[in-house]
């Protein structure tokens, strides 16, 4: 069974091209590279010791996107590639709007032609907004707050009217909460471009010396110790909700959305202390003003994903902060490695 995977050379994406591989799948790889580096699938073969198609492909050039289904059989399609920065997205939001609508428009239009009605969505836990009612499960009401959210909502209704009008179509929507760590072996993890925004990338880049401190984001919220609370999930469970969705949207025709988190709230203090353990390296940081936009506390109901995909997280703060260590330590630099040449084909 062949799985196109788009955007597979970035975080989560890299890491589920390593699943569906030792799952025993065969996967082609379309990415633009705008926001990821070839070197992440180059590792990705290295782990696994197999081959698979790598095509540089812009979703929103229809010639490029439809000559991959008319020289491939694709049986399905996990869709990943997506700008994901929402403080770049309020600065920016038709950037974000034309790759992220745009880019699925025409990728699902393929689909549509070339009768391939199997898809996983990387959806996120961002479309939930700024409830207050935890844990929060799928059936809360959706209103997220900056433009990247929207286009993550917006596909997500575009998915419901595809098969509203068509019931063969079979579709996960996989709502992620805070995806952190890195692959075992610390030859793959999340790479961010300059100052990274996400509390784990900062903290490790603070650990190592490339940055002097870390700025908590606020000390007065209603929580455990009035620092923000967070579900975090290791990027490999992550990985694995991708297959059990595969599993499930192959057995027979549906759309369902999933959240996919441990269910358990850490806050950044909480986070700080594990990073410390795991490290070895003492944090400096200092309490700063509270970062416009962020809610107190975000946790998960993973209880759906339990009982219908069967997948459940299953790593530890600890492991998740040890590997995002590891992976930190042996590329403090992120991939630096020069850039390997893909050229455009349709593969
Ligand atoms: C953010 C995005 C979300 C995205 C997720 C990816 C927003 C509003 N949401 O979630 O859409 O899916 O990243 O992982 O941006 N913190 C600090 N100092 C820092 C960085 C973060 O104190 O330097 C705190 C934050 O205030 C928050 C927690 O750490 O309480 C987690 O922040 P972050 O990793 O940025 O994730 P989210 O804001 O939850």
């Amino acid at each position: 069974m062949t799985i196109l995977v788009t955007g597979g050379a970035g975080y989560i994406g890299s890491h589920t091209c390593v699943e569906l591989l030792a799952a025993g799948y065969d996967i082609i790889v379309a990415d633009n590279f705008s926001n990821s580096n070839p070197e992440s699938l180059k590792r990705v073969a290295e782990l696994t010791g197999k081959l698979f198609t790598i095509s540089k492909v812009d979703l929103q050039n229809r010639q490029q996107v439809e000559k991959l289904f008319s020289s491939n059989k694709i049986d399905a399609v996990i869709h990943f590639a997506a700008y994901k920065a929402v403080g770049e997205s309020v600065e920016f939001p038709l950037k974000y709007y034309q790759n992220n609508l745009a880019g699925t428009m025409v990728l699902l239009e393929t689909m549509e032609k070339f009768h391939v009605k199997k898809f996983v969505f990387s959806s996120s836990a961002t479309v939930y907004g700024a409830t207050n009612h935890m844990p929060i499960t799928e059936d809360e009401q959706i209103g997220s707050t900056n433009p990247y959210g929207r286009t993550k909502e917006m596909i997500e209704d575009m998915l419901q009217d595809i098969y509203q009008a068509d019931p063969s179509w079979s579709i996960a929507i996989l709502r992620y909460f805070n995806p952190v760590g890195a692959h075992k072996s610390g030859r793959i993890g999340e790479d961010p471009n300059g100052i990274p925004n996400n509390l784990l990338p900062y903290l490790s880049q603070v650990a190592i010396g490339r940055r002097d401190v870390l700025t908590i984001h606020g000390n007065d919220y209603q929580t455990k110790d009035g620092t923000g609370v967070r579900d975090y999930i290791h990027v490999v469970d992550l990985a694995n909700g991708h297959i059990k969705a595969l599993e499930k949207i192959q057995k027979t025709p549906f759309i369902s959305a999933y959240n996919l988190g441990t269910g358990v709230g850490i806050s950044v203090l909480e986070m700080v202390r594990a990073f410390e353990q795991a490290s070895g390296k003492t944090i400096p940081f200092h309490i700063g003003n509270r970062r416009p936009g962020d809610v107190a506390i975000c946790y998960a109901d993973p209880a759906k994903a339990r009982a219908e995909l069967e997948w459940t997280a299953t790593k530890s703060i600890s492991e998740m902060c040890e590997d995002t260590w590891r992976w930190q330590l042996q590329n403090p630099e992120g991939y630096i490695t020069e850039k390997v040449s893909i050229e455009a084909s349709g593969a």
